[in-house]
């Protein structure tokens, strides 16, 4: 038996200053979209800012349904629109805040696992890595280099053989 240990860098940002004006700004494009979510159910507004290598910024956040399986997280609804309106761009980054109408979200809140799987696609199309940009209201920012560093051994195309 072997033992393989899978680990990954967190970089943890206690100032907004210590980002690039650049990454700066996305967070605040994700927070701004964090302000349309429709979450009359959950209360719990998510927003995402996708950076294009184009310069471009596609902006996602939940749409929340009566039917509740029916609604989308904020980042697939910005990566979706990204890849429909800029097929074959590269993403280069993704931010994500998150607030609550209910209580104060105490810690950058991570994708879920439906949106991790959707972000790590478009890492294995394109061949590049998308870093996270996490932030909540209250703690610290959060960066990952990859969205494959917090979805370890992902499924992916290579599993459906040659097609
Ligand atoms: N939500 C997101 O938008 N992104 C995530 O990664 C996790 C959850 C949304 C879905 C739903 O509208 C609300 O947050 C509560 O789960």
């Amino acid at each position: 038996m072997e033992k393989r240990k899978i680990g990954f860098e967190l970089l943890v940002f206690e100032d907004e200053k210590e980002l690039s004006q650049n990454e700066q700004k996305l967070l605040r494009e994700a927070m701004e979209a964090k302000e349309n979510a429709y979450a009359p159910y959950s209360k719990f507004k998510v927003g995402a800012a996708v950076l294009l290598d184009n310069g471009e910024v596609v902006i996602g956040n939940n749409q929340e349904n009566s039917s509740y399986p029916s609604g989308l997280c904020a980042e697939r609804v910005a990566v979706f629109q990204a890849g429909a309106k800029y097929p074959g761009v590269t993403i280069k980054t993704i931010a994500i805040t998150a607030s609550s109408a209910n209580h104060e979200v105490q810690e950058p809140a991570a994708p879920c696992g439906n949106c991790r799987q959707s972000i790590i696609e478009y890492e294995q199309k394109q061949g590049s890595s998308i870093s996270l940009l996490l932030r909540s209201e209250k703690g610290p920012i959060y960066k990952c280099n990859s969205v494959s560093d917090i979805l370890p051994l992902a499924f992916n195309s290579s599993f459906l053989g040659d097609s």
